[in-house]
């Protein structure tokens, strides 16, 4: 067991670094080569009637860009990250923000990497019918409540604006979908795990359907100074315990590919090494590049990778 264990820490290393890696050449090409496309958004049709509503209580809404070819019957869905709101300050605060309200979201957003329709960049996806859905809801699409007081009313209905898109892509071809992937980064990551089994579910008998998470797998683990600072920031986002996808992911059925890089920039900053963890800045210039980091805190960050993949 142990030596497994050995194994599978290094195996987790390589793959951080080899993500690293594809991840620097991609975007080097990415300046010479993809040219841009540029894909209108769409407010989802009668979202409102079901409650389907972004903080504001604005309209939900998605980017498509439709297959063709071989791709024609292939969906990839893509949740957009951007954090999470906690409190009723701070949604209220995102809510006058494109995370919160179609009405400030740009109309136009840029389709690249898995979104790309240039067959050199994204060999496995160009021709697949391809969809960005908007995140505004604070709660990676997980939420179903409101808030109301004297002066301020809020809608947290992450849930019902998944439904809600869902149901429109149906109409729009989705229903016969062959193969469908669902993705997302941070907390579009995490979206992934909340979504991936019931979607599988819906479409199950007519699509394969698999997941895939980037940066979503954050790890319900005490910071370096031993505060539960990410236990304590998701347990305003949401009152249960099993938001964290190392207990989600036990129970669902679907193929999933989990990418998660040991220096990923947000648990790193915001959950392993919070500014209240780090007083005296003792990990001011390891944040600033990893090769200003000291051995032992490279060795503090890739234990915590250990933990994410003796989990799994
Ligand atoms: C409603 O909540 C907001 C955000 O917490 C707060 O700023 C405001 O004062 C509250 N209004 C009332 C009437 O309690």
């Amino acid at each position: 067991m142990a030596r497994r264990r050995v194994r599978t820490w290094a195996a987790a290393v390589a793959t951080g670094v080899l993500v690293v890696v594809v991840a620097a050449a991609a975007s080097a090409a990415a300046v010479v080569v993809e040219e841009k496309l540029m894909v209108e958004m769409a407010l989802v049709p009668g979202a409102a009637s079901t409650g389907a509503v972004c903080l504001d209580r604005c309209p939900p809404a998605y980017h498509l860009h439709q297959g063709s070819g071989a791709g024609a019957r292939g969906w990839l869905l893509q949740f957009e990250g951007g954090g999470w709101c906690n409190d009723a300050r701070s949604c209220a605060g995102r809510a006058r923000t494109s995370l919160g309200s179609s009405s400030l979201m740009n109309k136009l957003e840029t389709f690249s990497g898995l979104l790309s329709n240039d067959p050199a960049m994204n060999p496995d996806f160009y021709n697949w019918n391809r969809v960005k859905m908007r995140y505004c809801d604070g709660g990676s699409f997980a939420g179903d409540s409101e808030f109301k007081n004297g002066s301020l009313v809020m809608y947290m209905r992450g849930q019902r604006i998944w439904d809600a898109i869902i149901t429109d892509l149906f109409l729009k071809g989705l229903a016969k979908a062959e193969k469908v992937l669902l993705s997302g980064c941070s907390a579009g990551g995490l979206a992934t795990f909340f979504h991936c089994d019931d979607f599988e579910k819906r479409l199950r008998g007519v699509a394969t359907v698999k997941c895939m998470s980037d940066a979503g797998f954050f790890l319900d683990v005490d910071d370096i100074s031993g505060h539960g600072t990410v236990r304590s920031f998701f347990n305003g986002v949401v009152d249960f315990q099993c938001f964290f996808p190392q207990y989600v992911l036990r129970s669902i059925r679907a193929p999933y590919f989990i990418l998660n890089s040991a220096y990923g920039v947000y648990q790193f900053f915001q959950n392993f090494v919070p500014p209240s963890s780090d007083p005296r800045g003792q990990w001011s210039r390891c944040k600033a590049a990893l090769s200003g980091c000291s051995s032992s805190q490279i060795a503090t960050l890739q234990g915590y990778t250990f933990v994410l993949y003796t989990d799994l």
